[in-house]
């Protein structure tokens, strides 16, 4: 089977930490309702360090354990819906930072899908190019960049971070199923601030006729409708691509989700049937870092030899679009 290997991961974890005490204090809420809702205790915030910095600090941890310079890489695919400029993407800023001179670099936008997505992408890169040797994928989010600090329902949940993995070609186990529902970007947005160029006729921001809400560029969320559409995302993402290669759920070893809320997690398991003794669980430390929720779950497992190489491992995701996603493969 052409599969994926990974060689090396990296995290970068800013310095700001912000408790559940700490959000009490600028909006109405306390300890007790976050943890108990959503499993989260604290998440880390950047002190003004752009995203592609933090990936780039990823990115050279998940080098150097992968025992690979920067001048080897040959693809940069860079996950980030929070990306510090309109254009270049933060996979090229990046490549400039590692010295990744001859790598090929573009974002991708999956929301908190995107590792998912950026690994099935690196493999069939690999799959199709001979003279591609090694892909880095960095899934980096400064979260706190749109978040609505005054929206006590959604401000809570999320964190800033970084995570990398550099990736290889190797016959092990690979599956995955991507998926999406754009019916249900109205579930979860932030919009850019509109445009008005010198030679427009109409003054009225057209963003703002349809069902996007008007006058923010903040994120928008119905918490309710992501929360339903992510327990059924994440058991269906994972059974259907393990269906792809006649494997039974219950012969992987480890799940890897979506960090969004431990109740989200905790139902997923149920509806698939898989002990939650099986599932890594970072959300109490993190909160929701978007597409860097899954590697920095994955580094930190890694690290704590939790994961142990040959074991089946499925990384699995839902977000904004509505996105969702599932890899499996063998670590
Ligand atoms: O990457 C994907 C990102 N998004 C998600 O994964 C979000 C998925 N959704 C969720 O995780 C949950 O829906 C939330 C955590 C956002 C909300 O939890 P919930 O159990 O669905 O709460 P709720 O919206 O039903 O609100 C219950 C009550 C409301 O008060 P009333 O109307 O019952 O008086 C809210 O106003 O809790 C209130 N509330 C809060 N209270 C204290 C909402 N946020 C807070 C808060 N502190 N932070």
């Amino acid at each position: 089977m052409f599969g994926i290997d990974i060689l090396g991961t990296g995290i970068y974890t800013p310095s700001i930490r912000v408790t559940n005490d700490d959000m009490a204090k600028i909006v109405d809420t306390n300890d007790e309702w976050i943890s108990t809702r959503t499993g989260i205790k604290s998440r880390n915030l950047t002190d003004g360090e752009p995203t592609w910095k933090m990936g780039a600090e990823a990115a050279k941890q998940a080098l150097e354990n992968a025992g690979i310079d920067g001048s080897e890489v040959g693809l940069i695919i860079d996950t980030t819906v929070t990306s510090d400029f309109m254009t270049p993407s933060v996979a090229c800023l990046i490549q400039r930072e590692i010295g990744a001179a001859n790598a090929a670099a573009f974002d991708l936008n999956a929301a908190c899908s995107g590792f998912v997505y950026a690994l099935d992408t690196a493999k069939r890169f690999l799959q199709t190019d001979d003279n591609l040797k090694y892909v880095l994928v960095v899934a980096n989010e400064t979260l706190s960049n749109f978040v609505d600090f005054s929206d006590r329902s959604s401000c809570i949940l999320f964190g800033d971070g970084a995570a990398a993995a550099v990736v290889t070609r190797s016959e092990k186990l690979f599956a995955s199923f991507l998926g999406a529902d754009g019916k249900g970007s109205v579930a979860l947005y932030a919009k850019n601030a509109p445009v008005y160029h010198p030679f427009r006729k109409t003054e009225k921001n057209l963003m703002e006729t349809n069902e996007f809400a008007a006058g923010t560029t903040k994120l928008i969320q119905d918490g309710k409708e992501v929360y339903k559409f992510a327990t059924k995302a994440l058991p269906e993402a994972a059974s259907r691509a393990a269906e792809k290669v006649g494997l039974d759920i219950s012969e992987i070893d480890w799940f890897i989700p979506h960090q969004a809320n431990i109740r989200i997690i905790e139902t997923a398991a149920k509806n698939i049937g898989v002990s939650m003794d099986k599932f890594i669980v970072n959300i109490e430390n993190h909160g929701n870092t978007s597409s860097a929720s899954i590697p920095i779950a994955l580094h930190e497992a890694i690290a704590e030899g939790k994961i142990k190489k040959g074991e089946k491992i499925c990384l699995v995701g839902f977000g904004a679009g509505l996105t969702m996603g599932a890899v499996i493969m063998e670590y």
